[in-house]
């Protein structure tokens, strides 16, 4: 299987969306069968099951669910006929048949931007037709590769205006999920591209986007990865999100290796070190269960809160 990203990578990763084309979507291991097959083999407890509210301004939170007793075969059907979007993190470490997939894309980025790519979490996606992703940003780099499906993903500046310094920080100390507020005037700097079977994009660390499905069932990997500078960088966001709430400081967004950030991110070992309690966030917590029955494919769980 080939994966070939465009030439300028190597200078502009990281800075601007780059796209590439890749064979993955052949594979034979994301037909209907072998996915089926993956969701029996995948830790039940670790998938991420979810579903969202119309795109519209504001922000929206992810509403979770869950499926302790489903087939793969069934919670697939569900997927098809519903509105779910499964996110299988880390498949690569989780399944080990998925391992040398992960390894051919991250072994690809490394060789076609000339950086170490480390901290690698291929993560499979499959999702309901027509569903959408709220806008939000990962702290990782991301590449996201299509396979099965087409959806269109808009990519926004990553700066203060589409992302508050304030907020990002708040991601990064992990005192809030990754969902931002959206306004529809952030449109005009959108970057908006149409993903199709075979194609791949990445965009600059901390981007905000928003994913919206075609109407079929889909299926992409979200792989998500450090480099040096974005690791550096995602420190340096730390350090700032400790000192503007610890020390009352207005530190400005980390946007290139500078002898700051990298001190910054020095700093970012010692704060955690000092951390006296650890912090993190209370897991969100489950308000449906999946059933391939039921109208929507799922039910409240409000009466069965005790399988969440
Ligand atoms: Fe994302």
């Amino acid at each position: 299987m080939a994966i070939d990203w465009q030439n300028e990578i190597k200078t502009s990763f990281g800075k601007t969306l780059i796209s590439a084309s890749h064979t993955l979507d052949r594979s034979p291991s994301f037909c209907d069968a072998s996915l089926a097959a993956l969701l029996d083999a995948y830790p039940r407890d670790q998938l991420g099951i979810w579903t969202f509210a119309a795109h519209g301004e504001g922000e929206e939170a992810p509403i979770r669910g869950v499926a302790p007793d489903l087939s793969g075969e069934d919670l697939l059907k569900a997927v098809r006929e519903g509105r779910i979007w499964l996110n299988l993190r880390a498949t690569n470490q989780l399944v080990e048949d998925y391992a040398p997939i992960a390894d051919q894309i991250f072994n690809g980025l490394q060789a076609a931007t000339g950086r170490k790519i480390f901290k690698r979490d291929m993560g499979v996606l499959i999702s309901s037709p027509g569903i959408n992703v709220h806008y939000h940003l990962d702290i990782p780099v991301v590449a996201l590769f299509q396979i099965r499906g087409e959806k269109t993903v808009w990519v926004y500046p990553a700066t203060d205006r589409y992302a508050p310094n304030e907020k990002l920080e708040a991601i990064v100390l992990r005192q809030q999920e990754e969902g931002l507020a959206f306004r529809s005037e952030f449109e005009t700097e959108a970057k908006k591209v149409l993903l199709k079977p075979g194609m791949a994009i990445t965009w600059p660390q901390t981007a905000p986007h928003r994913v919206q499905n075609g109407d079929m069932l889909n299926v992409s990997l979200s792989c998500e990865f450090m480099t040096v500078p974005a690791l550096l960088r995602a420190n340096a966001l730390y350090t700032n999100g400790r000192l503007r709430r610890d020390f009352g400081a207005h530190p400005g967004r980390p946007d290139t290796v500078s002898p700051s950030v990298i001190g910054k991110a020095a700093l970012a070992r010692l704060l955690k070190q000092s951390e006296r309690k650890p912090v993190g966030r209370t897991p969100t917590p489950a308000s449906f269960i999946v059933d391939p029955e039921a109208p929507g494919c799922t039910r409240p769980l409000a009466v069965e809160a005790n399988l969440s």
